[in-house]
């Protein structure tokens, strides 16, 4: 098959930056590379006329200035369909600055400087997502945004969050603005010990398993034919009900799963296996906000921030949110709070109470929170967690949508 050329546009007054950048991607006969001697704010809206003629748009950036991100949010705005914005900044960005820009509009956070390896590598990742045939869905196809969900220890919640929070995403329970209503996905990869499946009580089905037997790549009918749709609108890919080894599932089927489900919801939630095995990588890569779900006891405060420095590894822009699980939000907080908050580098916002009856109504009757126990503390929280979630990261990037 003969890939279209893609148009890229790279946007810089660093000459040092649009040289590395022109020869990093020089050679590739699928892009062509256009460059304009100017910041983002130097071109004073024009570069709005610019995003209608390329595919890509890479522009660097300092998000500490405001003139730069309320030029990238016009961007965003009226970008043709499609038109995917890549943000070069210092390697050294903060969480919170990499936040401002994903908010801003920014699909992508590329830390500079980059090897030319990781900036083509980058591109035919968001080349892939955003292919003629990916969108031929037109008005509506999307790019969902992933959040995925790990836990700091066995028994933390984990199942709990990345389920009640894929709920309270779709915004059918009433947690969000009325007129955000998001498709949703959970994905169960917890591929040993899932219980999403049980705890919706949904019919044994075994699509992961297949998928690791077959070693085939899923095309998105087979994925939504084998996924379960709730009342709500929120579709479920459950861990097999038979037994996988964890590492059956190879890190290219995971990318091809996340990408899928991705351009056919605004929202993808998935529920991390404990293991940190080599599939788990592509998952992180495509992350735009990572739970950590921990309770305050100092080894759970400890392996949260682990896990946090290793999955940085992975993706160094990546934004993490701790949840205190069965914790209630303290009115004066004492020395552990503190202390945890400065091992975890967290303002600790999200706290969600011990909600024994309302869990266990959950899990008896195989619904979400919001169907058994709709104002409950802990539905609420988790409610509160949505809403956040879809103010940092609005589910925005719509491929093809008039917004
Ligand atoms: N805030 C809470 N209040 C009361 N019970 C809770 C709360 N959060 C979770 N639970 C219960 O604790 C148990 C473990 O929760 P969950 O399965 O979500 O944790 P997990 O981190 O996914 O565990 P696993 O290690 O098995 O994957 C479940 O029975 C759940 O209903
Ligand atoms: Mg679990």
């Amino acid at each position: 098959m003969k890939v279209p050329v893609k148009s890229i546009l790279v946007i810089t007054p660093d000459a040092a930056v649009s040289q590395a950048i022109g020869s990093a991607l020089g050679g590739d006969p699928g892009l062509k590379v256009e460059t304009k001697a100017s910041s983002l704010t130097q071109l004073n809206g024009k570069a709005v006329k610019f995003a209608q003629e390329h595919d890509f748009i890479i522009f660097d950036t300092d998000p500490g200035n405001e003139a730069d991100l309320h030029a990238i949010e016009e961007l965003a705005r009226d970008r043709r369909e499609g038109v995917i914005l890549l943000a070069l900044t210092s390697s050294d960005i903060s969480l919170a600055a990499a936040r401002k820009l994903t908010r801003a509009g920014v699909d992508e956070v590329l830390p500079y400087p980059i090897t030319g390896a990781e900036l083509t590598e980058q591109l035919d990742r968001l080349r892939a997502r955003a292919t003629p045939e990916v969108v031929k869905g037109g008005a509506g196809a999307r790019i969902g945004r992933l959040i995925a969900v790990a836990q700091a220890r066995g028994g933390s919640g984990a199942t709990t969050v990345a389920l009640n929070l894929a709920d309270a995403l779709t915004g059918k329970g009433g947690f969000l603005h009325k007129a955000d209503k998001h498709k949703v996905a959970l994905v169960d990869f917890d591929l040993q010990f899932g219980t999403i499946g049980s705890a919706l009580d949904l019919d044994e089905q075994d699509t992961l398993l297949k998928l690791a037997q077959d070693g085939t790549v899923p095309d998105i009918r087979f994925l939504e034919q084998s996924m379960a749709t709730l009342p709500g609108g929120l579709s479920v890919l459950p861990a097999p009900s038979k037994f996988a080894p964890v590492d059956a599932l190879r890190a290219d089927q995971v990318a091809a799963i996340l990408d899928l489900l991705r351009q056919t919801n605004d929202y993808v939630v998935v529920d991390l296996p404990r293991a940190l095995v080599g599939w788990v990588e592509p998952v992180i890569e495509q992350t735009d906000e990572l739970l950590i779900v921990t309770d305050l006891a100092v080894p759970s405060v400890r392996h949260a921030r682990r896990l946090m420095d290793f999955f940085k590894t992975v993706n160094i822009g990546l934004q993490t949110t701790v949840v205190l699980n069965r914790e209630s939000r303290p009115l004066i907080r004492s020395g552990v709070h503190k202390e945890a908050a400065a091992a975890l580098n967290s303002k600790l916002e999200f706290w969600l109470p011990v909600d024994e009856k309302a869990a266990r109504a959950a899990v008896d009757q195989g619904k979400p929170l919001s169907a058994v126990a709709s104002r409950s503390p802990l539905t609420k929280a988790i409610g509160h967690l949505a809403k956040a979630i879809t103010k940092a990261l609005p589910a925005a990037a719509r491929v093809g949508a008039s917004r």
